[in-house]
């Protein structure tokens, strides 16, 4: 394409200003399931790998309660369940040491080895007994890849009771693949337990808390919601395997850990408690997800010991303690510290409610008549109890299909207020879909499009899957009033431990890397509007190419248009602000931010390498009508800031 075909505009676009409809102001948000070692070795600032001793092969098949750790010395080692710390935490190594031997002790490698920052403070705790013998002071070292010792302390001896001892270290070095060696002096027996280190700079400071730089790049999407735990985590692999939340609150060491449905372990380090805090920290209305008493229809329930296969529910004998659970987690999020559960919240260090709204009950739940008796239950006794809350349904795996109809027709039938949606497609999908929600019935439920993303071939990251999504969220936009939140799934990809494909952010111990959709849901949540403007739209030859929002947004009432191409040449467009006067009483600026986003569709962000496609921003001159060429395959954000007259 020359520039001189450019001379002549081939889209235009015309905005209607006289015909606003408001967005919610919660749409774009962010979707967080411990998957992809998105938790434990991810967002989840510890960094010793099975410090509790609970791994099993309940967990992954070869796992043992020594799995990432390795012996130092000539030591005796066995799994200890008798007086555990609690009984939420029933196991804990006893380690037989004799002193006379050299160095006997143990060593951690943390998650494929844990990485240390130069002169940055670590703290290292752990639970220790002394159960025979005489052992004196405990050293802990942190070593570096090739054994240089980097940072030691030395702790008291253990003594006849459970005792958590405690520690900063400084590491010296810079290391990768560092260590955490722990050494035992004397003869005798001790139990070990909750064995700890964590960097003292997390995200905001939170003891023991989130991977600083890690929730940064979360918090740097400015998520209007978190919903966590899951995804599929949350009904789990079994009964048995439920997500409760209210075993992962309180002291760490009082958390009961259970197997991953993803095949890995959740030590419940990272909890409601610091999920609840992190939606507080980055400004993201919490969404919480319950199961809905039934388990993942995908279980093979290898944790119940009864063999289960399907959708199973949770004994109606069962029902009423799991419904209480849910109404306990409201009066913990919300209850005054003077209540049982909000007392809890409050010694856990947040007096003040943390405002719950909106509760998930069930996640992609086969929608069958196991499934809607517990659900009605649970929903009845929520509306009952809290009718603030907002209870948030389900309507099955998919876009379409007998448990969408069905989740959608159960919906309507109880009257709920809002469902979780969800769709994993391949690009092209989302651009012959872009009409779907403008159909939707206005008076029936609103929508949470709860997970979503273009799984491009190879499910891979590209710009074209990203474009995809950028042009589903200009619908998205256009339907802001039905469609009230949205969030892309999943959000973590950790390096090496991938179970699902593709995420929004890839890590690994040290790095990450935003994908191209991450740039994506960044610009719209950036520049996300209060109110959709209509517009008329000429797209001539591209109307299947090209996908258009026009949203004004704050108090100052800024004029953000956002246009995304798929055509594989550029495209010049006419942009006619249809006499809008910005800012009320406002002039029009002479410039616009213009941030675009474009490449070679198929690119990446290739893993640990300076992101090739990322946003690129400019000035740009405008008028009541002005003209723009779209880059090919592009999203292409044009923000005019209101300026008031005076
Ligand atoms: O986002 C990954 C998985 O996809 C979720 O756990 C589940 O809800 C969906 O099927």
């Amino acid at each position: 394409m020359t520039a001189q075909n450019l001379a002549a505009p081939q889209i235009k676009i015309t905005v209607r200003p006289g015909e606003a409809r408001p967005i919610s102001d919660l749409l774009f948000g962010a979707f967080f399931e411990d998957l992809n070692y998105a938790a434990d070795g991810g967002l989840y600032a510890e960094l010793i790998q099975n410090g509790s001793f609970e791994y099993s092969a309940a967990d992954y098949p070869d796992w043992n309660f020594l799995t990432a750790w390795e012996l130092v010395g000539s030591c005796t080692v066995a799994l200890g369940r008798a007086a555990p710390l609690h009984p939420n935490n029933p196991s804990y190594l006893v380690l037989g040491v004799d002193g006379a031997e050299g160095e006997v002790g143990l060593c951690n490698h943390g998650y494929g080895g844990i990485h240390l920052a130069t002169g940055s403070a670590y703290e290292f705790s752990c639970f220790v007994r002394g159960l025979s013998g005489a052992i004196g002071p405990l050293q802990v070292q942190l070593l570096g890849r090739k054994g240089a010792l980097l940072a030691q302390a030395e702790l008291p001896p253990p003594r006849p009771e459970w005792q958590q001892v405690t520690v900063t270290l400084h590491a010296a070095a810079d290391d990768l693949f560092a260590a955490c060696r722990l050494l035992f002096r004397g003869v005798g027996t001790l139990a070990l337990d909750m064995v700890s280190l964590v960097p003292c700079a997390t995200f905001r400071g939170r003891p023991h808390g989130l991977r600083a730089d890690l929730a940064q790049v979360v918090a740097d999407l400015r998520p209007r919601f978190l919903r966590f735990p899951g995804g599929c985590l949350v009904h789990g692999e079994g009964l048995g395997n439920m997500y409760r939340w209210q075993d992962t609150v309180g002291p760490r060491h009082t958390r009961r850990a259970q197997p991953n449905l993803w095949n890995y372990h959740q030590s419940g380090g990272l909890g409601y408690y610091e999920y609840f805090q992190f939606c507080e920290d980055i400004g993201a209305v919490p969404l919480p997800v319950v199961p809905a008493g039934v388990c993942c229809p995908n279980t093979e329930a290898k944790y119940t010991g009864a063999w289960e296969q399907g959708q199973c529910g949770l004994p109606l004998a069962e029902m009423p303690a799991h419904i209480q659970a849910v109404l306990d987690l409201i009066e913990w999020a919300n209850g005054p510290d003077t209540s049982p559960w909000g007392a809890r919240r409050a010694v856990a260090g947040h007096p003040t409610p943390f405002g719950l709204r909106y509760l998930g009950v069930g996640n992609e739940d086969q929608i069958t008549p196991v499934f809607r008796d517990r659900f009605r239950m649970i929903y009845d006794a929520v509306k009952a109890r809290h009718p603030e809350i907002t209870v948030v349904g389900t309507v099955g795996p998919y876009p379409e299909g007998p448990d969408y109809l069905a989740g959608w027709e159960f919906a309507r039938e109880l009257g709920l207020a809002l469902v979780d949606e969800h769709g994993y497609k391949e690009p092209g999908w989302y651009w012959a879909n872009l009409g779907r929600f403008d159909a939707y019935d206005r008076a029936g439920p609103r929508v949470y499009l709860g997970e979503y993303a273009a799984h491009d071939l190879g499910r891979r990251s590209t710009l074209r899957g990203a474009l995809a999504e950028a042009a589903y969220m200009t619908a998205l936009e256009r339907n802001g009033d039905i469609v009230v939140m949205a969030s892309y799934a999943p959000l973590l990809g950790k390096e090496k431990h991938m179970q699902w494909r593709p995420n929004l952010i890839y890590f690994d111990n040290s790095r990450i890397t935003p994908s191209i959709s991450y740039y994506v849901q960044q610009l719209f949540s950036l520049h996300a509007g209060d109110h959709y403007l209509a517009a008329a739209l000429d797209l001539g030859a591209h109307a299947a190419d090209v996908a258009v929002s026009c949203v004004r947004a704050g108090r100052r009432g800024d004029l953000i248009l956002k246009l995304v191409s798929r055509a594989e040449v550029p495209i010049a467009a006419t942009i006619d602000l249809g006499g809008m006067g910005l800012g009320g009483a406002g002039t029009l600026p002479p410039a616009a931010a213009c941030i675009t986003l474009c490449g070679d569709p198929l690119a990446e962000n290739e893993f640990g390498a300076r992101p090739s496609v990322v946003p690129q921003a400019s000035a740009i001159p405008v008028a009541p009508q002005f003209r723009h060429i779209l880059p090919a395959h592009s999203l292409t954000v044009i923000r005019l800031a209101a300026a008031r007259a005076d």
